[in-house]
């Protein structure tokens, strides 16, 4: 039991678990949340899963409501591809660092200077720059992308640097790369994940591919959190040094309960580890979002279409 301020009827008690139980079933609506969320919202969510899973299973829900626990990118994706569906996202602010640091313009005129390449784009992006990219991306499926385009094909990777370095490496391809960044994934200190590996010798280094080369060169595995919490369970290892965010350590804990996980830490001693973004979304936002079906995701129809067509590109290709 908690109580909520934020009701027009102030300090009433609500039990943030059964009310949303309840208006789950009352809204026929669908909960999808990503792996950073906090415990909590994991714990009732119907479907966890990282950006690539989570449009997968916003493609093919046949609920009426899609309620997402994430970032605003996630669910703008949600909305193009359920145009009729109301989509609801607990605090519109949970925006992406990626994507606020690529505007639109901006990456037209960069296209505008190189008109013989196309564009991928890496999921954390907005509607309108899905709307002038050729292909969307995740961290999950952006090498099989990549490797299924003819050599000759010149490309153009936005808006992460260090996932576009990390697939220039991983493909052999050029590409020329928009300068953005998570602002979460290069907190980490490659000093300190040293540190650590000296004294936990045993332990496998994993890493997201947001983070910076300095510390993917360090790293025994490099995935999206999917693959590596998969690669957790599988591997026979006892010990890990995560480099993403923590809340990835929610599922890691309860699929693996005997084996032993240590955040990696950032420069600075500070909690900047932890993606502020996703972090605004909590159990009363989520209550309250489906209370009173706001704030929901709208588009102008005409930037739906344009945007949809990359990311279907993206679904066929994975
Ligand atoms: P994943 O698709 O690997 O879950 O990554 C999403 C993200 O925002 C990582 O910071
Ligand atoms: Fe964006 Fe980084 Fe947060 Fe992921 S962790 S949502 S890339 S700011």
């Amino acid at each position: 039991m908690l109580n909520t301020q934020n009701t027009d009827i102030a300090e009433i008690e609500v039990d943030f678990v059964e009310e949303i139980k309840r208006l789950k079933k009352e809204l026929n609506a669908v909960i999808l949340a990503h792996f950073y969320q906090e415990s909590e919202i994991q714990d009732i969510a119907d479907y966890i899963g990282d950006s690539l899973q989570l449009a997968q299973e916003a493609q093919k829900t046949k609920a009426d409501v899609i309620v997402f626990a994430g970032v605003h990118f996630m669910a703008e994706t949600a909305k193009i591809l359920n145009p009729d569906k109301l989509v609801l996202l607990p605090d519109l602010k949970a925006g992406c660092s990626l994507a606020e640091g690529c505007p639109a313009p901006l990456l037209q005129k960069f296209k505008d200077k190189n008109p013989d390449h196309i564009v991928i784009s890496y999921i954390n992006c907005s509607a309108d720059v899905k709307a002038i990219s050729d292909i969307i991306c995740t961290s999950s499926n952006a090498e099989k992308i990549v490797k299924q385009l003819p050599v000759s094909q010149k490309i153009i990777f936005a808006p992460d640097k260090n996932l576009g370095k990390y697939l220039i490496k991983k493909t052999g391809r050029e590409m020329k790369l928009w300068q953005g960044s998570c602002i979460v994934h290069e907190t980490f200190s490659e000093k300190k994940i040293i540190k650590l590996k000296t004294e936990h010798p045993q332990a496998k280094i994993i890493a997201h591919p947001e983070c910076e080369e300095t510390v993917l060169n360090y790293a025994d595995f490099i995935g999206s959190t999917s693959a590596l919490l998969k690669f957790v369970q599988e591997d026979p290892a006892k010990e890990f040094i995560v480099a993403t965010e923590p809340g990835i350590l929610t599922q890691m804990t309860k699929k693996c309960p005997d084996k032993i996980f240590i955040t990696a830490p950032p420069e600075a001693s500070c909690s900047c580890n932890e993606c502020p973004y996703m972090k605004l979304n909590t159990m009363e936002k989520l209550y309250l979002c489906m209370r009173d079906k706001t704030p929901e995701i709208t588009m102008d129809e005409d930037l739906r279409v344009k945007a949809l067509k990359p990311i279907l590109r993206m679904l066929e290709m994975s």
